[in-house]
């Protein structure tokens, strides 16, 4: 018998991933076949056996929606990973979670269709909101309405310079053209239809310019439509790249903090050092430095062990040591191999970024320097003993 626990894990996906790929995903597959069915149906003669058997998918997909959506809400208060104060509370706030809200689309969308009084394929079509499910599911939908809330701005700014144009465009078709054409252009609003085909660059070509007023009119508003694309792609494009660099900020910073090498910092000092590295998460037994190689970037410890293979004794460095910095300070190959032996998070500097560390924060590298230099001579005298 499966626990309230397990049951919250397996329906909320909250470590399925990690658990099985095929139990990831599990639910974009039973979406799909719904929607699949839902679309092949309408091309297929009603009441044939097909029919019947696509009616049939659909219905089962509802209710394993259904029956996902009472579970969880009964398994909603194991969200804080303990018992919450109130278990009411905690399926109020998944009932009202935008997720929530998609999970009910989802469940009402046939019986509001037969309570419609459709016909039973007709009514089926209201099943196409199990779209949104592809939504809910996806873990980008946070960064996507981050993002777009980041750009509305100048979103805004685009959009209405886009109608600004659109507006001037149809009137001076409209009167370039209504001679000429007084069926496509008999009115601003007619003119309309033309000036956003060809301001978006679709031009269908249902209705053209035969004036020569009215074609470099076109051909203006064709590259006005090029350009103001472009600034929207653009636009999204740099708000996503924000996003990513911030989330990355925040990410880094936590690991950061954890670092005791770190600690003594200034908020500052952290921030400036966030900004050069990376998290790289490492399974036990990678080789992270082999001996002999160039070397292009040192580690700091999170989490985890790694071990310095050295002769006779290999030395293990714990959370919070770093290691790959000898090749860096003097520009000699690796020193020796070293391997992560636990599941860990270490900390990238590559050799430019450490470089200019050193010009801003060189109390930083002098102790990086100073630990450096006392492998050095350890090593030495291991090798002349
Ligand atoms: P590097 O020579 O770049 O690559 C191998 C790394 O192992 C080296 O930098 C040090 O960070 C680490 N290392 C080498 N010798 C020792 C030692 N005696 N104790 C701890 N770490 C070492």
């Amino acid at each position: 018998m499966l626990s309230r626990a397990a049951i919250y894990r397996l329906v909320h996906r909250r470590g399925a991933a990690q658990e099985s790929r095929f139990l990831a995903v599990l639910p974009d597959l039973i979406c799909t076949a719904g929607l699949l069915a839902v679309i092949a149906d309408t091309g297929i003669g009603a009441r044939s056996r097909a029919d019947l058997v696509l009616s049939g998918i659909v219905t089962a997909v509802w209710c394993l929606f259904v029956a996902a959506y009472a579970l969880r809400i009964w398994s909603a208060p194991e969200a804080s990973g303990e018992r919450v104060a109130s278990a009411a509370r905690a399926r109020l706030d998944y009932m009202g979670s935008a997720g929530g809200w998609i999970d009910l689309m989802a469940v009402l969308a046939l019986p509001a269709g037969w309570l419609a009084g459709l016909p039973e394929r007709d009514a089926q079509l209201f099943a196409i909101v199990w779209a949104l499910k592809y939504i809910r599911q996806s873990s980008g939908l946070s960064l996507l309405l981050r993002v777009m809330r980041r750009a509305l701005p100048a979103l805004v700014s685009v959009v209405t310079v886009f109608f600004v144009i659109l507006l001037i465009a149809a009137t001076l078709a409209y009167v370039f053209e209504r001679e000429a054409q007084p069926n496509a252009f008999s009115s601003i609003p007619h003119a309309l239809w033309w000036a956003i085909v060809t301001l978006s660059t679709t031009g269908y070509g249902d209705v053209v310019p035969v004036t020569i007023w009215g074609r470099m009119l076109a051909a203006w508003v064709m590259v006005g439509g090029i350009v103001i694309f472009s600034l929207w792609a653009g636009i999204i494009a740099t708000a996503f790249a924000e996003e990513l660099q911030r989330r990355h900020f925040l990410r880094t910073w936590d690991l950061v903090a954890e670092v005791p090498f770190f600690q003594t910092l200034g908020a500052a000092a952290i921030a400036d050092i966030v900004r050069l590295l990376h998290a790289r998460h490492v399974s036990a037994g990678t080789v992270v430095i082999r001996e002999g190689e160039a070397g292009d970037s040192m580690y700091f410890i999170v989490s985890g062990e790694a071990t310095a293979m050295l002769a006779p004794e290999p030395v293990t460095l714990k959370p919070g040591a770093f290691f790959g910095e000898m090749a860096l300070l003097f520009g000699t190959p690796r020193s020796t191999t070293v391997v992560v032996t636990e599941p860990s998070v270490l900390l990238v500097l590559d050799v430019a970024d450490f470089r200019m560390l050193a010009g801003r924060r060189p109390e930083l590298i002098n102790v990086i320097e100073a630990e450096g230099r006392r492998r050095r001579e350890v090593n030495a005298a291991l090798q002349h003993a």
